[in-house]
C-alpha cells in the first residue's frame, strides 16, 4: 500500500489520458506527470487515494532516449504544455494513445483502428491566438501569466515558447507600458491581455475593469516594436464586470487601428474578429479542412454545424452544391457573412444560432439528403443535436473533435444509431501539450 511522501521507483507502462505516465504498484495505479512509457523513475508519492497515486519524479532512473531538453523555463509549473519533454515522434505516439484509449474505453469500439497522428510542420511559436491572465506581483509590478495546471494560481512568464514571437513582444511592450504608466490601482483593475496575430496583423484586446489609460501611447509603442502600422493593428477594450473564468465577455470597445484581420487562407479571403473562433495553428487547420473537403461528394447539399467564422464552410461551397453553416456566436456570424460577400459564395446561407434549435429547423426546410459536418467545442456535441441526427440520419458524417473523451462518447451515440466509423485521423493541432484534435468519417450502415 503506497502512502503520501513514501519514495518509490516505479516504470512506467503505459500514457494516461493528460499525457502523464502511467505506472503499477502491486496493481495499484500511479500517475507520473512528465514521464515516458518505458522509463524508470524515482517518484515521491504526493497524493494519494482509493483508486490511484500521484508521483512526482524525483530522479530518473532509466531515462527513454526520446527524453529530450525542455526549452521553456516554467515547464512542469505552467498548465500549458505536458510532451515538451518528448521527442517529437515520441510526442505523436502518446497522441495517438490518447485517441485510441478513448475510441476503445469510453467509446466501445475495441477493435477500431486509429491513423498515424498527422504532425505539425511547426513545434514551438504555432500559436496564432494567446489568452495571458494578468496579475499584480508583491513589488506592485503587473506580471503576464499562465496559469499552474489544474488550478488559477499565476506562473509569471516572459514569453511562451508555443506562442509566436510576435505575440510574446507584444505582451513585453504592454507590461512594461503598464509599470511605467499605470498606477497600483489601476493595475489591479487589468485581468487578461489577449492577442491575435494572423498573416502579419494583430488584434490586441485589454480586458480590464476600466477603460485602459494613455491607449494612444501604447498602440504606437506595439506598432513601433512589430514594424506594421495603423492598418495592421487593431486594439480594443473588453470591459471585465463580472467576476467569473470567462476571458472575453460582454462589451468589446474597438480603441484604435483596424477592426478585423482581413486574410487569405486556401484561395478564400477570411476576415476574423477578436471575438470569432479561428483555428490556432494554421498548419494543421488547412491540413484538416483539405481532409473535411474531401470527405464532401462533388454536387451535395453541406450543414456545417457549429460553424465558426466560415472559412471551412466557404471551401466546402467550392464543392458542394450548397452548404448551410450554423454559429451561435453573432460576431463569427457577422464575419462568415462577410466571407460570403467577399468571395462572391451564392450557395451558402450562414444561420445565426443554437445548432440543437437550428438544425431540426432547417431540416424540415432542406429534407433529409445531406452531408453533415459537425465541429463542435471541447464539450462535444449537444444529446439533443445527436437526437435529432439520429431522427435524420444523413447520408454521411464528418466529425471534427478538439476533444478524443467527448468524441468517442458521441461516436458510441451515433454509431448505435445506425452509423459506422470510416476513418479516424487525428492531427497534432496542439504540439507540446496533450490536446489533440481529431477528424472522424462516417457513414450510414
Ligand atoms: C471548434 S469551433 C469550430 C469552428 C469552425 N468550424 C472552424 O473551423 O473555424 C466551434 C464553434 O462552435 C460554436 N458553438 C459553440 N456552441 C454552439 C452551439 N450550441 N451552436 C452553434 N455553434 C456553437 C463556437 O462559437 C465555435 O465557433
Amino acid at each position: 500500500m503506497l502512502v503520501k511522501n513514501q519514495e518509490i521507483d516505479v516504470v512506467i507502462e503505459s500514457v494516461g489520458s493528460d499525457a502523464q505516465g502511467i505506472a503499477r504498484v502491486d496493481g495499484f495505479v500511479v500517475f507520473v506527470p512528465f514521464a515516458i512509457k518505458g522509463e524508470t523513475v524515482k517518484v515521491h508519492i504526493i497524493k494519494t487515494t482509493k483508486n490511484y497515486a500521484v508521483g512526482k519524479i524525483i530522479a530518473l532512473i532509466k531515462p527513454s532516449k526520446e527524453r529530450v531538453n525542455v526549452p521553456c523555463p516554467v515547464y512542469g509549473k505552467c498548465g500549458g504544455c505536458a510532451l515538451q519533454h518528448c521527442s517529437y515522434q515520441e510526442a505523436l505516439k502518446v497522441k495517438k494513445q490518447i485517441v485510441k484509449d478513448a475510441i476503445h474505453k469510453i467509446g466501445g469500439f475495441y477493435d477500431q483502428e486509429v491513423n498515424d497522428v498527422v504532425g505539425s510542420n511547426y513545434c514551438y511559436g504555432y500559436r496564432n491566438k494567446a489568452s495571458f491572465p494578468l496579475f499584480v506581483n508583491n513589488d506592485g509590478d503587473l506580471e503576464v501569466c499562465m496559469f499552474r495546471g489544474l488550478s488559477h494560481d499565476p506562473i509569471y512568464i516572459n514569453d511562451c515558447h508555443i506562442t509566436m514571437t510576435h505575440i510574446n513582444i507584444i505582451a513585453e511592450i504592454f507590461k512594461n507600458f503598464v509599470n511605467k504608466v499605470y498606477s497600483l490601482e489601476q493595475k489591479n483593475k487589468l485581468k487578461h491581455l489577449v492577442v491575435r496575430y494572423i498573416d502579419g496583423k494583430a488584434l490586441v484586446t485589454i480586458v480590464s475593469q476600466e477603460k485602459p489609460i494613455k491607449f494612444d501611447n501604447l498602440f504606437d509603442l506595439m506598432m513601433k516594436a512589430l514594424g506594421i502600422n495603423e492598418n495592421m493593428l487593431g486594439l480594443f477594450w473588453c470591459k471585465k464586470s463580472k467576476d467569473n473564468n470567462v476571458i472575453l465577455e460582454g462589451e468589446i470597445t474597438h480603441l484604435l487601428g483596424i477592426r478585423n484581420i482581413l486574410t487569405e487562407f486556401m484561395g478564400i479571403s477570411v476576415e476574423v474578429s477578436p471575438l470569432s473562433f479561428f483555428q490556432i495553428n494554421i498548419d494543421i487547420m488547412q491540413k484538416i479542412y483539405k481532409e473535411v473537403v474531401q470527405g464532401v461528394k462533388e454536387g451535395q447539399v453541406v450543414v456545417d454545424a457549429y460553424s465558426g467564422a466560415g472559412l471551412l464552410s466557404a471551401l466546402i461551397s467550392k464543392k458542394a452544391k450548397s452548404v448551410y453553416g450554423i454559429e451561435i456566436v453573432p460576431e463569427a456570424t457577422k464575419n462568415a457573412n462577410s466571407l460570403k460577400k467577399q468571395n462572391n459564395i451564392d450557395n451558402l446561407v450562414n444561420i445565426n444560432g443554437d445548432v440543437s434549435q437550428e438544425l431540426p429547423k432547417l431540416v424540415e426546410k432542406i429534407g433529409k439528403d445531406f452531408t453533415l459536418v459537425l465541429d463542435p467545442p471541447r464539450k462535444g456535441v449537444d444529446e439533443r443535436v445527436i437526437n435529432t441526427i439520429l431522427g435524420v440520419l444523413p447520408k454521411n458524417i464528418l466529425y471534427v473533435s478538439c476533444n478524443p473523451a467527448s468524441l468517442a462518447r458521441d461516436l458510441k451515440m451515433i454509431c448505435k444509431g445506425g452509423y459506422k466509423i470510416e476513418e479516424i485521423i487525428p492531427f497534432d493541432m496542439f504540439p507540446q501539450t496533450a490536446h489533440i484534435e481529431s477528424f472522424v468519417k462516417l457513414s450510414k450502415m
